[in-house]
């Protein structure tokens, strides 16, 4: 299906440039986007298996609390490598390997004879998680045209919120399936791992890792399927002219004086993601409701009615992100988030749980999220950096991403304690009202813009 947008009568003529192959983008950007599903299922899957795990390897809270974050160790891990990996063997092959890894480790981890197996299988799971979190985003950013890039990469977002529902799920389907029950769980990881790999057989590499490598024929020929002959010439030229400039490559490129200020804003963009609080609320929302005095039957349902507003909030994000813009969307969301973390806060502070007033703002504080922070970070540090450096500098910021998930989601529970519900949320809005005021000076809008354009905005 060719489509040309926004042509409206038969007398508006497309010309050349403005066609673009919509079904095929859509299609090999949801085959890319499937590694955010298996982010999301991989690292979800293990909420449902803790009552059975625990008993079955005699855990005690150490080692169950090993058990459930190994995987952020293998995350950080795969990141790291997947950076170099994917500039060198190309973002295709990088993504076939995280499918194998997601395959072995649900595998392993389900028919783990003892608990030392587990965790290796859990920590292999991890490597793909992190690997695949920046490859899948990066991988359809250098490969859409810029009017959908947004939407497309938000797809990613998407498949991440679905993964975890869908873990939920199978988590619910294997829950009365005897005591082999946790094993099935992990199995049914095959499943979308399998599909996964087999539809990276069907789709290409990036145009832009392939001029990188200088295979500029094949590039032509993929941006030509996609956008039609003439946008793609001009589009290798201003691919090709980026490379031009710079003939070092890896860290030391990287942490150059040309590439050092892109690369701290996205480290920060990653990092305000993950400090405005979002995985402490998701979770341990059961724990801050029952907090407010609900049963846990109570607390387990309102949980749910938080998952499905951020897949929800997601499709907005997709609808919008590239009419709206990034830097709209980025400071309403942290705006939003951080009035709603205050009234959740005073709630705690006053004790004053009537009415469903704080799931109300929870809802809200993740509605603000799905739509705002949590899809166009991705869209964000998708796009942003240079393509002389977009691996290497993807990794990195990722990294930032999974040890601020890590730092905040560990100290939730200490924090509470220490300083109460109330205060903690406080410190997490106080963070949204930082990331509001920095955005407003420091985040240049990318919206509707090539990557060889926005490259221009941040390298001078
Ligand atoms: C984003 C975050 C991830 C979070 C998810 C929740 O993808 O990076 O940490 O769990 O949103 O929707």
């Amino acid at each position: 299906m060719a489509i040309v947008p926004a042509l409206k009568t038969s007398k508006q003529l497309p010309s050349e440039e403005e066609i673009i192959n919509t079904r095929f983008i859509i299609l090999i950007s949801m085959v890319a986007a499937l590694g955010g599903l298996l982010f999301g299922f991989d690292t979800a899957i293990i909420s449902g298996a803790i009552p059975y795990i625990t008993p079955y390897f005699r855990l005690d809270g150490y080692s169950l609390g090993w058990a459930v974050s190994s995987i952020l160790i293998g995350c950080a891990v795969g990141a790291m490598m997947a950076g170099l990996l994917a500039d060198k063997y190309g973002r295709r092959l990088t993504l076939i390997i995280c499918a194998v890894l997601f395959a072995l480790s649900g595998l392993g981890s389900g028919l783990a004879s003892n608990f030392t197996l587990f965790v290796l299988f859990r920590l292999i799971g991890g490597l793909g998680v992190g690997a695949a979190a920046m490859i899948s985003p990066m991988y359809i950013a250098e490969t859409a045209p810029a009017s959908l890039r947004g939407t497309l990469v938000a797809l990613y977002q998407l498949a991440i919120v679905l993964g975890i529902l869908l873990a939920y799920f199978s988590n619910y389907l294997f829950e009365g399936a005897g005591e082999n029950n946790w094993r099935y769980m992990f199995i049914s990881q095959l499943v979308p791992s399998f599909l996964f790999l087999v539809m990276l057989l069907f789709v290409p590499e990036t145009p832009r890792w392939l001029v990188k490598k200088g295979f500029k024929q094949e590039a032509l020929l993929i941006l030509t399927k996609i956008s039609g002959s003439v946008a793609a010439n001009q589009e290798i030229e201003e691919i090709d002219n980026t490379f031009k400039r710079e003939k070092d490559s890896g860290l030391k490129l990287l942490f150059s004086k040309t590439y050092r200020p892109v690369l701290f804003i996205g480290i920060l963009i990653a990092v305000f993601q993950q400090v405005t609080g979002i995985n402490s609320i998701l979770y341990y929302a059961p724990v801050i409701f029952k907090e407010t005095g609900l049963s846990t039957a109570s607390s387990l349902l309102q949980t749910i009615g938080i998952g499905v507003v951020n897949v929800i909030a997601t499709f907005i994000a997709i609808g919008l992100v590239d009419k709206v813009g990034r830097k709209k969307f980025l400071l309403s969301g942290s705006l939003i988030m951080g009035m709603s973390l205050m009234a959740i806060a005073f709630c705690f502070h006053f004790r004053y749980f009537d009415n469903y007033v704080v799931l109300g703002f929870m809802l809200l504080y993740v509605g603000a999220f799905g739509c705002t922070l949590g899809a166009v970070t991705w869209v964000y540090l998708s796009e942003i950096f240079p393509n002389q450096v977009r691996g290497i500098a993807m990794s990195v910021a990722t990294l930032a991403l999974w040890l601020a998930d890590f730092v905040v989601t560990y100290t939730f529970p200490v924090m509470t304690r220490q300083l109460g519900t109330s205060n903690t949320l406080f410190c997490y809005a106080v963070f949204c009202l930082i990331a509001f005021i920095y955005m407003i000076f420091k985040v240049p809008e990318t919206k509707g813009r090539s990557l060889e354009e926005i490259e221009s905005i941040f390298i001078k």
